[in-house]
C-alpha cells in the first residue's frame, strides 16, 4: 500500500503544476500531505511547493482538502464518551503584543457551561505565546497525558495545554519549513495551518480573532479580511460553525507584555474586572458572548454578553482559572496570593516620558521585539525564555502624560538591560499633540457559503 502510494505521484510534478498554475486535486494534496509525514517530500520540494502556492495561491477546494489532509495526519480528539453537558467551543488568534486574552476567556466561558479545551501554541518571534505565560506558573504543566487534559476539561470545563506531537503532525513540518522560507504570507497555507490544529480539537464551533495592525502579522485591514473570510468559509465548510472577529493590534493589548507580568494582569482582571483595562475588558467580553451564542448556549448575541458579564463579575471565572491551574499542577493559591508564586526581577523601575502630550502612537512590533531581546520570547522554537521579564502598566493611545510620568515599568535582570529597554520603550512610543484612537473591533464576519 505505501509502494502504491510513493508511486503515484512524483514531488516534482506536483510542485511544477502548482508553479503552472494548475489547481491540484484531493487526491495529490492527500499525497503532498502524506509526503509532509513520511518524508517523501524533502525540505527543499516542501519548500518550493509553499513558494508555488505562495505565488499561484489556492482555490476553496484545495484548501479544504489541504486543511482536511493536515488535520487527519494525527490525532483527532474525540469527547463524545465523555458525555458533557455543554458545547465544545474554542477561541483562537493569529497572535499579538500582550494578547494575553485566552487566560481570561477560557474559564469565563467554562463558567457560562460551555467546554475549552485549547490548545495553545509558544511565542515566536514578536508575538508572545498563551503557553508560555502559563509556563511562568511554577508546576503548571503545559503538556498533560491526553487522560489528565480530559479530565481537567471535564472536570473544571477548561484546559488550556500544548500542541502535542501527535496533533496535525504535517503542519508542523510544513510550518517549521514555511517559517524558514519567506513562505507564511499565504492565505490559503494559514487557513489549513490554523485550522488542521483546531478542527483536530474535536470542535462543536470557533471564534477567531484575527489581528491587523503594525504588531499583527496581517499588517494590513485587506489581508485580515481575506484570512478571516476563508478561515470562516473552511472551518464552516468542514462543519465546525465559525466566526471571526477582525481586531486592532495597534497598541499593546491590556498594560503588560511579557510572561509573569501578563499572568498577574489576568488574575487582577479575573478578580476585579472593575478595574481591568477596558479594551482588553471590551474583546474578552465580546470573544466570549460570540463563543456562547455560536455555540448555541445563548439565541442571540445581547443574552451571551450578558451571561458572561455575570460569569465573571461574580468571581466564577475566576474560580475557575484557579481550578484549572491546580488540576494541571500549578499552586492551589494563586489567584489568593500570587507575588508569592511569581517570582519578581531584582530591578523594577519607570521608563518615563521625554516630552509632554497624548500618546499617538505605538510600534507594537517593536515592543514585541525588545521582549525578544531580553529573552522573554523567542526566535527559535527551541529557545529558552526568562519567565519574569516584562513590561507592566504600558500606557494607551489617548492617555496625556506630563514629562516625567511613567511610560512603562520595566521587569528586568540587569541595568544595562533597563538602559536598553527604557531607548526601545521611549523610541517605540509616539507622544504627540493630537491624536485618533483606532477601532478595536474593526469587523465581524461568518462563512458567506450556504
Ligand atoms: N499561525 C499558524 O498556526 N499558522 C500559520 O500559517 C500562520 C499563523
Amino acid at each position: 500500500m505505501e509502494i502504491e502510494n510513493s508511486l503515484k505521484y512524483l514531488p516534482q510534478e506536483l510542485i511544477r503544476k502548482k508553479r503552472d498554475g494548475g489547481i491540484l486535486n484531493d487526491s495529490e494534496i492527500a499525497f503532498i500531505v502524506s509526503g509532509m509525514c513520511d518524508n517523501t517530500f524533502t525540505d527543499a520540494q516542501l519548500g518550493a511547493f509553499a513558494m508555488a502556492v505562495i505565488l499561484k495561491g489556492m482555490n476553496m477546494d484545495e484548501r479544504v482538502s489541504l486543511t482536511t489532509h493536515m488535520k487527519n495526519s494525527g490525532e483527532v480528539l474525540d469527547w463524545s464518551d465523555l458525555n458533557l453537558n455543554g458545547p465544545i467551543v474554542d477561541k483562537h488568534s493569529t497572535g499579538g503584543v500582550g494578547d494575553k486574552v485566552s487566560l481570561m476567556l477560557a474559564p469565563i466561558v467554562a463558567a457560562c457551561g460551555a467546554y475549552v479545551p485549547m490548545i495553545s501554541g509558544r511565542g515566536l518571534g514578536h508575538t508572545g505565546g498563551t503557553l508560555d505565560k502559563l509556563e511562568s506558573i511554577p508546576g503548571y504543566n503545559a503538556v498533560p497525558s491526553g487522560t489528565l487534559f480530559r479530565e481537567t476539561v471535564k472536570n473544571v470545563g477548561c484546559a488550556i495545554i500544548g500542541q502535542t506531537k501527535q496533533l496535525a503532525p504535517a503542519d508542523q513540518r510544513f510550518y517549521s519549513i514555511r517559517d524558514v522560507t519567506a513562505t507564511i504570507e499565504s492565505v490559503g497555507m494559514i487557513t489549513a495551518s490554523i485550522l488542521s490544529k483546531k478542527l483536530a480539537a474535536g470542535l462543536d464551533a470557533l471564534v477567531m480573532d484575527v489581528k491587523t495592525g503594525n504588531g499583527a502579522f496581517c499588517s494590513t485591514h485587506e489581508m485580515a479580511n481575506e484570512v478571516a473570510q476563508s478561515i470562516a468559509d473552511v472551518a464552516t465548510g468542514a462543519g465546525v460553525p465559525t466566526r471571526c472577529l477582525i481586531t486592532d493590534m495597534n497598541q499593546v493589548l491590556g498594560h503588560s507584555v511579557g510572561n509573569a507580568v501578563e499572568v498577574v494582569e489576568c488574575i487582577d482582571f479575573l478578580t476585579n474586572p472593575t478595574q481591568a483595562d477596558s479594551r482588553l475588558l471590551k474583546l474578552t467580553l465580546d470573544l466570549a458572548a460570540n463563543m456562547i451564542q455560536i455555540s448555541g448556549l445563548e439565541k442571540d448575541y445581547d443574552s451571551a454578553y450578558v451571561k458572561v458579564k455575570e460569569a465573571l463579575n461574580s468571581g466564577r471565572a475566576a474560580e475557575k482559572f484557579g481550578q484549572m491551574v491546580s488540576a494541571l499542577g500549578g499552586p492551589v493559591d494563586l489567584i489568593e496570593n500570587p507575588a508569592k508564586h511569581l517570582t519578581p526581577t531584582p530591578i523594577i523601575k519607570e521608563i518615563t516620558a521625554k516630552r509632554a502630550g497624548y500618546i499617538s502612537a505605538m510600534d507594537v512590533r517593536e515592543i514585541g521585539l525588545s521582549m525578544v531581546s531580553l529573552k522573554a520570547g523567542r526566535t527559535k522554537s527551541t529557545d529558552d525564555i526568562d519567565h519574569s521579564i516584562g513590561l507592566s502598566k504600558i500606557v494607551q493611545i489617548g492617555q496625556f502624560v506630563n514629562i516625567g510620568d511613567p511610560l512603562a515599568i520595566a521587569h528586568v535582570k540587569r541595568s544595562n538591560d533597563l538602559t536598553m529597554l527604557s531607548h526601545k520603550i521611549s523610541d517605540s512610543i509616539t507622544i504627540s499633540d493630537n491624536w485618533k484612537d483606532n477601532d478595536l473591533i474593526y469587523k465581524v464576519l461568518s462563512s458567506t457559503l450556504k
